[in-house]
């Protein structure tokens, strides 16, 4: 057997260890259920591991991760973990955390086809023809790739805050904020793009739902 995947099982058995000597009954009562209050929409990229970058325990954090942190409306996974997180688990925050140095929206600046990914990285082609302007006047490549990851970001958010499921939790009051941060690889450290949406007001109408 492969060193790397053995040692995958016996870092378990030694995790399990540690947690037990802490608390004897650390799994047991997480296998009693689950209310977090954070539901983290992520990139799949191995280096921005949710709940390693921001403290979070075993219990905290409903994670979803797809190639560059997109909300498609389309997507049934997507809606499946936005409708269960905020209609049964409640959370009170939802983040969508892009990050820099981002291998999709590095692909969707560029014009080279990579086989069926090309059709989900069209939808980050989108945010650069919303943001052509301001993105094409930026003359530094590196600088242009860093401001594109942020307001991918800040497209998902709204793409998120235009879904029925969020608008119908906040038409119900419902106590539901999004967030959209930027992770840097470089430097460990998260910059919030876009912080405490709380209603649809900043939607364009046509985006804004009667319930
Ligand atoms: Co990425």
């Amino acid at each position: 057997m492969d060193a790397f995947y053995k040692s995958l099982l016996d870092n378990n058995k030694k995790w399990v260890e540690n947690k037990l000597s802490i608390d004897s009954e650390y799994f047991e009562n997480l296998a009693k259920g689950q209310q977090p209050p954070l539901l983290w929409i992520g990139c799949a990229d191995s280096r921005v591991p949710a709940n390693e970058i921001i403290g979070a325990q075993p219990g905290e954090v409903f994670v979803h991760r797809n190639i560059a942190n997109m909300v498609v409306h389309t997507d049934i996974n997507m809606l499946s973990v936005v409708d269960y997180a905020v209609n049964v688990l409640k959370v009170k925050h939802i983040i969508v955390c892009g990050h820099y140095n981002c291998g999709g929206v590095q692909a969707a600046m560029g014009n080279k086809s990579y086989g069926i990914i090309d059709n989900w990285i069209r939808h980050i082609k989108n945010t650069y023809r919303l943001h052509k302007e301001e993105l094409d006047a930026i003359e530094d490549e590196g600088k242009r790739f860093d401001r594109y990851v942020e307001l991918n970001v800040s497209e998902q958010v709204f793409d998120l805050a235009k879904t029925s499921i969020v608008q119908n939790a906040w038409k119900n009051n419902q106590d539901l904020m999004l967030h959209g941060w930027v992770y840097s690889i470089k430097r460990g450290i998260i910059q919030e793009i876009v912080s405490k949406v709380a209603n649809n007001s900043k939607l364009d109408e046509v985006y804004q739902l009667d319930f």
